[in-house]
């Protein structure tokens, strides 16, 4: 039986560690971090998912505001405030939540975030530093990611990754630090990587992903990654995060790419859904937040 990756409780760890260094941080007289969350119209999912972030920078000490527009907003409005909270010093991370209404430039949304405050590290700037291996402010998922896999002490060096999806917040990013050289600066992790995506045919999905030491799947198709396609021993994350009807309860429900239960009987490591990847993101958000208020005081 595989070792459960507990996310909900290495996140936990790692917001408490945040808590003692932010902690410090006032201690030595600076002020508190500080968050801000753009959140335009009314999608539940994104009201959810905000309100989860700014609940966990409360928890570690960091000060969060919300700001939300009607859908009906301009671009022109919206870039006019981002650019008041990039000039704001007060002001050290800033988070547009995505997906933005249709007639907004989502692409120039994310470049309009300054680098130093671009706590998604959606701007395209932190996106080209990611793939030279420099220093930048890391996609939260991905980050991570990697997060669960060093403190699950699962080794990568020259071991065989399969990323399935090939998404630019996600799917690639994590590519990106599995891959990239480990003597750099984003501590990548030396592996050997394979994308696969959605025009790979389903027999290469699983030859390549059969061949891998870790799979990583973020595609949002449950089922997709069934327990015949992984390697006796492999590790196995699952971003995937899909709302389905239950069909014996009839209650909605969250399921991953993977069919865990089958799964788990053949995998070394392997996360739930929920509870593996999801809680990460978030505690990757609070620790890109700490990162940008200890960068921007240094200026
Ligand atoms: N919408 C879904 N996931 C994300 C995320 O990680 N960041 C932002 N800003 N919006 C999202």
């Amino acid at each position: 039986m595989a070792k459960l990756i507990d996310g909900k409780q290495i996140a936990s760890d790692i917001r408490s560690e945040l808590r003692e260094q932010i902690v410090k941080w006032i201690q030595q007289g600076h002020r508190a971090p500080q968050l801000t969350a753009i959140l335009i119209g009314d999608d539940p999912a994104s009201n959810t998912y905000v309100a989860n972030k700014m609940k966990a920078a409360t928890d570690v000490g960091i000060v969060s505001k919300t700001e939300r527009y009607s859908s009906d907003i301009t671009e022109e409005q919206l870039l006019r405030r981002i650019e008041e909270l990039n000039l704001d010093d007060a002001v050290d991370g800033i988070l547009v939540q995505l997906p933005v209404p249709d007639h907004i430039n989502e692409r120039k949304v994310c470049n309009s975030v300054s680098c130093g405050k671009d706590v998604d590290g959606f701007n395209e700037r932190n996106i080209g530093r990611l793939c030279l291996d420099m220093n930048t402010l890391i996609p939260c998922t991905p980050l991570g990611v990697q997060e669960l896999i060093k403190r699950c002490q699962i080794e990568t060096f020259g071991k065989n990754v399969v990323v399935v999806g090939r998404s630019k917040n996600v799917g690639m990013p994590i590519a990106m630090l599995l891959h990239a050289d480990g003597r750099n600066d984003t501590c990548a992790m030396d592996a050997t990587v394979t994308i696969c995506h959605r025009f790979t045919p389903p027999s290469e999905l699983a030859r390549f992903c059969k061949s891998a030491d870790i799979v990583i799947t973020a595609t949002g198709v449950p089922g997709l990654i069934t327990a015949d396609m992984i390697k006796e021993g492999a590790a196995v994350i699952d971003v995937g995060i899909t709302r389905v009807v239950d069909p014996v309860t009839g209650k909605n429900k969250l399921v991953g790419d993977v069919d865990y239960d089958e799964a788990r009987k053949v995998a070394g490591h392997i996360t739930p859904v929920p509870g593996g990847v999801g809680p990460m993101t978030v505690a990757m958000l609070m620790k890109n937040t700490f990162i940008a208020a200890k960068n921007l005081a240094k200026k």
